[in-house]
């Protein structure tokens, strides 16, 4: 019989006016995989904030036992005594610090007063081997890929050698073949005894790894299930307290002229001098949702953010909107031409975390909203509104800091803000990263009005699934080329696998 290594009784936990959480019960049984699930804005971070000893006792109500024993965590490392090691939703590394580095900070190994460097390297290299991540120890943060970063911040977890492993949306940053990793190595912890809490708005892995499930719902349990007394269809409805009939929304379109163009762009990384977009052309209709599918690394997000003129030396290429050829050398060119990207990265490019929603929604078209050198205040209130409705944002006012948002309605508020600067070609890298599924749907929505409005849309996504229920045309991405160029109707997982694993044109496959 499994006793309960966790015990959460009655916890409740406000942010000044706000109840993030009311007397929320979790019970976590030993050596299993306990799911917790829940809209954006549910309480589930905030509940693991809690248990991590980020919110330290007495900055909430309730009672939290391990192995029965009754806790008061003064702060993290209070938690992580009593065995307990959280990885955020928000990457939490040192970027410029080494990966060995980051897996020991805080815990490194000593000889006599001076880190032992050679011993902490070697088994920086054995943990990094656990998680099947290829990089050298002594790489910088800041040179990986926000995957890659994602098991870096695994490896420091089993570092700590912590026997309750919380997950918040671990797989959120990863592609379906990384997080099928993932999946595997939280397996393999388990059948070593280990207790994991594990976070995620991918239902798949859900059902694939969890043994039991919490939901919550505005900050309370709804229900703790053994997975097989709960089908997904009701785990839906549980969470968003009604009947989704469909997640993706497909409407039939017509793709028109062409709007955008791409031309033999070949793009290099400023800091290595490795090519990784080569010489790639495309274009992209009137109409048309463009899904880019690849794996980590294949040089989607390089491709997109060298065309907004965010990142990358271009050595050869050209782009062309409505057939004029445009002059893109900063972001700025970019947006005045009437392009915008939603970058995955939410923290780095796109979301101001210590300014408000309002502020934040309008930051990129402050233009549009200002007459004579003044902001119309009014009008920066009613389009920031209109946006939280149509996105259904969950906010208390548009005034409340950006970073206290959960983690997928700080993703709807930079949506906003870019939906707001009325581009002409939206580009969204993993727009749903880490968005529950009610959103997702909106969201879909959303992409379905702006392209019956006009606007062409190149999406990159790393979920196989929202790549064909939502593009009309994918091309998968290998080694920083296009390998395939598929309708939807013709394409499908096994074929986008392929390509994206480096097969061509020309193989058995017909598209
Ligand atoms: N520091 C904070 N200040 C004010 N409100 C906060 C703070 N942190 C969280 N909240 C609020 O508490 C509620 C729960 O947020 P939480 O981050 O726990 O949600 P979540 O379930 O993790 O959502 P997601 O799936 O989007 O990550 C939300 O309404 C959020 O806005
Ligand atoms: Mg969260």
């Amino acid at each position: 019989m499994l006793s309960s290594t966790l015990e959460m009784k009655n916890i409740s936990k406000k942010f000044g006016a706000i109840k993030a959480l009311s007397s929320v019960n979790l019970s976590v049984k030993k050596g299993e995989i306990h799911a917790l699930c829940g809209e954006n804005g549910a309480g589930k971070s905030t509940l693991m904030k809690i248990v991590s000893g980020l919110y330290p006792a007495g900055n909430y109500e309730g009672e939290i036992f391990v192995d029965g024993v009754l806790q008061n965590f003064r702060g993290t490392r209070d938690s992580e005594l009593a065995g307990i090691a959280i990885i955020y939703q928000e990457l939490a590394l040192v970027k410029d610090m080494t990966v060995c580095e980051n897996i020991f900070l805080g815990h490194e190994y000593t000889k006599s007063i001076f880190i032992d460097w050679e011993k902490s390297f070697n088994e920086a290299k054995k943990i990094l081997q656990e998680v099947k991540l290829n990089v050298n120890p002594s790489d910088k943060i800041s040179q990986l890929g926000v995957g890659e970063q994602q098991l870096v911040e695994i490896a420091k977890a089993i570092a700590k050698n912590a026997n309750i492993l919380i997950l918040d949306e671990p797989t959120a940053a990863l592609t379906e073949k990384e997080a099928d990793n993932l999946l595997e190595i939280i397996k393999e912890l388990r059948n070593k005894g280990k207790t994991c809490i594990y976070i995620s708005h991918r239902l798949k892995e859900i059902y694939k790894i969890a043994d039991r499930i919490t939901i919550l719902r505005d900050g309370k349990t709804i229900i703790t299930s053994d997975k097989k007394d709960l089908c997904e269809d009701k785990l839906i409805t549980k969470m968003v307290g009604r009947d989704l009939t469909e997640i993706y929304p497909r409407v039939e379109k017509k793709p028109g002229k062409v709007v955008f163009e791409v031309r033999n762009w070949t793009v290099q990384d400023p800091e290595t001098g490795l090519k990784v977009v080569k010489n790639v052309s495309f274009k992209l209709h009137q109409g048309e949702i463009l899904g880019i599918a690849g794996l980590m690394g294949a040089g989607r997000t390089e491709l997109v953010m060298s065309i907004f003129g965010a990142w990358g030396k271009i050595t050869s290429g050209e782009l062309y909107l409505n057939g004029k050829k445009l002059n893109i050398s900063k972001e700025k060119d970019a947006i005045q031409e009437g392009i915008a990207l939603v970058s995955e990265d939410r923290k780095r490019f796109g979301l101001i975390l210590g300014m408000n929603i309002k502020e934040n929604i309008t930051l990129s078209s402050i233009e549009n909203i200002t007459q004579f050198g003044i902001v119309d205040e009014n009008k920066e209130i009613s389009k920031s509104h209109k946006y939280v409705r149509d996105l259904k944002i969950k906010i208390h006012s548009i005034e409340e800091l950006s970073g206290n948002l959960s983690g997928g309605n700080q993703q709807k508020v930079v949506l906003s803000k870019w939906l707001m600067t009325n581009p002409k070609v939206l580009i969204l890298d993993e727009p749903t990263r880490g968005i529950d599924i009610g959103a997702k749907f909106e969201i879909y929505k959303i992409m379905n009005e702006l392209i019956e409005n006009g606007v062409c849309i190149l999406m990159i996504s790393s979920e196989l699934q929202e790549i064909l229920g939502v593009s009309d045309r994918i091309l998968i991405m290998h080694e920083g080329e296009f390998k395939g160029d598929i309708l939807y109707k013709n394409a499908s997982q096994e074929k986008i696998m392929r390509y994206a694993t480096g097969h061509t044109k020309g193989d058995e496959l017909t598209v």
